[in-house]
């Protein structure tokens, strides 16, 4: 089942000592599709980092006493250390302090430079240095960032600027030819309608009134832009203009980047623009999805309203965690995040459905037959409709994963464990247990529920990498790939594992 390529990427992380649940979303719902890819037999490369230059890393570092440098590798780890503890399967892991990136920043402004996309000029303007963003006065909300809420303050110096008006007309009649490149549809309409359509205006690349970025090496005292530096990553980490891009060659363009809501913007103007004038391909999509709030507030230091994911994953596992995220939150819109929403979904999803499946199975599976599943094939009407969900599952997520509805794919796979349940109840395999003439029946339904399980589970370790192991080692099948699923009756007859709990109830 040899597949074409798939390239997704998050965004790269600003380094951070300080970081919450939210910042988990982007890279949690990228990491599972990126495994369901694999899954489905894509050559996926998966990739995320670190967005390390500008003014607010350089304060940062000198109000810490130490080099812009010095201060990022303090802390570019602890991205690294939350990956790892949510299991994120990234192919790379890009710095864009790393010196290939460096070098290909450089190359890319001055290939626009010569050929006259980005030119020298005088800037005059309002910069918010929290969002690295520039405005002009009519975009700020009440004198304040748009974005964030917080002061801008006015910078005059000697700038590059990008020639993005020129490229206008292009990326509007780019995006209407083609109606997936952003998503959902209301950020394309808001993108074209708030700020293509009314006028692009050139934008500052370059800075001279500080220093920790990438210099512009023909003009090194000025540095680039972050945007440009940032953005770049996604070609860099390819290896675009190095001496060796077969990345590159394989990989782009990007199938997906997956990004938060507030910096759309730079993905679907800045960030398409720059690959026009550089005559490369557009990503086929950029998704920009909501945000987790607390209480209504988005998450931040300063609101006090977080705990390390870290430690949520240390109370409730790795996997409540991310079937939280995925599940909770309809892709696109804003979601809640609490621990007792969280816990609600450990004890109702998690415990009450999946964890309460498997162990029952399992338990009957011992208790009637020593733990032996074999499929005598004593087949009822009432088998029927869950072989037929069972059978249907695969195709139903695998749109919804394909049209990013990922808490719909999820709610898919539920909704046959759901079912399974319902079936234990309807078959009543403590009844058939009593009957000695019933003993096939019993050990076919107790089949059918193991091989649903294996079923949901095949499908279930894109998002649940660890739990699924779990799975398949008690009931003790190799079973696991998705080739296995076009057909009901995969599982081999064998002797289960002693069941472990997979989610405790967490009780208040
Ligand atoms: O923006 N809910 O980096 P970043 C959901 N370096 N997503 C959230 C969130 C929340 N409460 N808080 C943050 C940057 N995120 C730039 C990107 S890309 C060329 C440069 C998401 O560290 C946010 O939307 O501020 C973004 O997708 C990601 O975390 C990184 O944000
Ligand atoms: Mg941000």
């Amino acid at each position: 089942m040899s597949k074409d390529k798939f390239y997704i990427t998050t965004p790269i992380y600003y380094p951070s000592a300080n970081f919450h649940i939210g910042h988990c979303y982007t890279t949690i719902i990228a990491d599972t599709i990126a495994r369901y890819k694999r899954l489905e037999g894509y050559d996926v490369f998966f990739m995320t980092g670190t967005d390390e230059h500008g003014q607010k890393i350089e304060k940062k570092a000198t109000e810490a006493g130490v080099s812009p440098k010095e201060y990022v590798d303090a802390i570019v780890d602890n991205a690294k250390d939350l990956w790892r503890a949510l299991n994120i399967s990234y192919d790379k892991f890009i710095r864009t302090t790393d010196t290939q990136h460096v070098l290909v920043v450089q190359k890319i402004f001055k290939k626009l430079y010569e050929q006259g996309d980005i030119y020298k000029g005088e800037y005059k303007g309002l910069y918010c240095t929290p969002c690295e963003s520039f405005w002009t006065k009519t975009q700020l909300v009440d004198g304040k960032c748009p974005d964030c809420g917080r002061d801008v303050h006015e910078v005059s110096e000697e700038a590059y600027f990008f020639k993005i008006s020129k490229y206008q007309d292009k990326l509007v009649d780019y995006i209407d030819k083609h109606p997936d490149f952003i998503e959902p549809i209301s950020r394309k309409n808001e993108m074209l309608n708030n700020f293509i359509k009314p006028g692009l205006e050139d934008i500052c690349v370059s800075r001279t009134s500080f220093d920790w970025g990438i210099k512009v090496d023909f003009d090194p005292k000025h540095v680039v832009y972050v945007w440009i530096d940032a953005l770049s990553n996604y070609i860099s980490g390819l290896g675009y203009l190095t001496e060796d891009d077969t990345l590159f060659k394989k990989y782009w363009p990007a199938d997906l980047h997956i990004v938060g809501k507030e910096i759309i913007r730079f993905h679907t103007i800045i960030w398409p623009i720059m690959l026009m004038a550089l005559g490369l391909d557009l990503p086929k999509k950029v998704y920009g999805h909501g945000w987790l709030v607390i209480g209504g507030n988005k998450i931040s230091k300063s609101l006090g309203n977080y705990k390390d994911p870290r430690e949520y994953i240390a109370s409730y596992g790795v996997d409540a965690v991310r079937y939280f995220v995925l599940r909770e939150v309809p892709m696109g819109n804003d979601g809640n995040f609490s621990e007792s929403a969280l816990i609600n979904r450990i004890n109702g999803d998690l415990a009450n459905i999946l964890g309460n499946l498997v162990n029952r199975t399992i338990g009957m599976i011992n208790k009637y037959f020593n733990g032996y599943v074999e499929n005598k094939k004593i087949n009822e009407e009432i088998d029927n409709k869950l072989i037929e969900s069972a059978l249907s599952l695969k195709n139903k997520v695998s749109k919804n994963i394909d049209d990013l509805d990922i808490s719909l794919a999820l709610e898919n796979i539920f909704d046959l464990l759901r079912s399974c349940n319902k079936y234990i109840d309807d078959t009543t395999p403590w009844i058939l247990a009593k009957d000695e003439n019933k003993k096939d029946r019993l050990a076919t339904v107790l089949y059918n529920l193991v091989e649903c399980i294996r079923i949901s589970t095949v499908l279930l370790q894109a998002f649940m990498p660890d739990t699924a192991s779990n799975i398949f080692r008690q009931i003790n099948t190799n079973k696991t790939t998705f080739d296995t699923l076009d057909r009901f009756g995969v599982y081999d007859s064998s002797n289960v594992n002693k069941a472990e709990v997979l989610f405790r109830r967490i009780e208040d």
